[in-house]
């Protein structure tokens, strides 16, 4: 693992931004996988700057996201897509289409296996973005005795549903499953692009660099598995 420590979260945006930057210029054509939440806002600012410079164009790239609520609609300010919207596919020249995030919740055995197809179609990704939550999980994967593999709706943990009050009016309004990629899928990627930042994050930052076992209970000691994987913090996550 390469780690990255950085004086704050700017600088922590700034320098996953660059990579990215360098993926896209490398290979228009890129395959990105995305992920919501605080950690990739300021990268995702960061992009778009660069978008508006013209130092980056994303008219080839294509993206495909770790997960989305279940329950809330695509239109909600809370849910994901409305994230990626915002904060990234409404101020670039990505082209939707070629944007995914998990949706249609009628059924969600359905849904499940739909992105899984959709998974299986678009392949190994140029890199995946992911963050960690303060239990250590990736993407939605909770710690458990046993970590899927693919994609699967999970039920959200008490530390999960917490930790992401901060999104909502209160801790009733977090949705109790989410619909998310396995680790399998999560780590289908040629580089890894892992984010944390904040004291909220130390101890699972603390953790992810001192362990040496593979432990599901606590999902990011696989990111160990991945021969190119980023893992860019700032100062607090990292001392605390
Ligand atoms: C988001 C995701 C989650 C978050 C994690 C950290 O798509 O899959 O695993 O990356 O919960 O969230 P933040 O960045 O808000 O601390």
């Amino acid at each position: 693992m390469k780690l990255i420590v950085c004086e704050n979260y700017d600088e922590m945006s700034r320098k996953a931004a660059d990579l990215v930057a360098e993926i896209i210029k490398e290979n228009p054509k890129a395959k990105l996988g995305l992920a919501t939440g605080s950690s990739p806002e300021g990268m995702y600012a960061e992009l778009v700057n660069d978008y508006q410079e013209g130092k980056i164009d994303f008219a080839e790239v294509s993206s495909i996201n770790l997960d989305e609520y279940v329950g809330i609609d695509p239109e909600n300010p809370q849910s994901y897509q409305y994230f990626m919207n915002y904060h990234l596919f409404d101020k670039v020249n990505i082209d939707k289409n070629n944007t995914n995030l998990p949706k249609e919740y009628e059924n969600l055995n359905e849904a499940t296996e739909k992105y899984n197809d959709l998974l299986d179609k678009f392949g190994t990704r140029d890199l995946q973005v992911l963050g960690i939550g303060p239990n250590g999980h990736i993407a939605f994967n909770e710690p458990a005795d046993k970590l899927n593999m693919r994609t699967s709706i999970i039920d959200l943990s008490p530390e999960t549903i917490k930790a992401n009050s901060r999104f909502f009016d209160s801790e009733e309004d977090v949705p109790k499953q989410a619909l998310s990629m396995g680790m399998a899928d999560a780590f289908d990627a040629k580089t890894l692009l892992v984010l944390a930042s904040g004291k909220a994050k130390h101890e699972a930052i603390n953790k992810l660099v001192s362990t040496d076992k593979l432990d599901p209970q606590f999902p990011a000691s696989f990111l160990a598995l991945h021969n190119n994987c980023y893992l860019i913090v700032d100062k607090e996550a990292y001392e605390g």
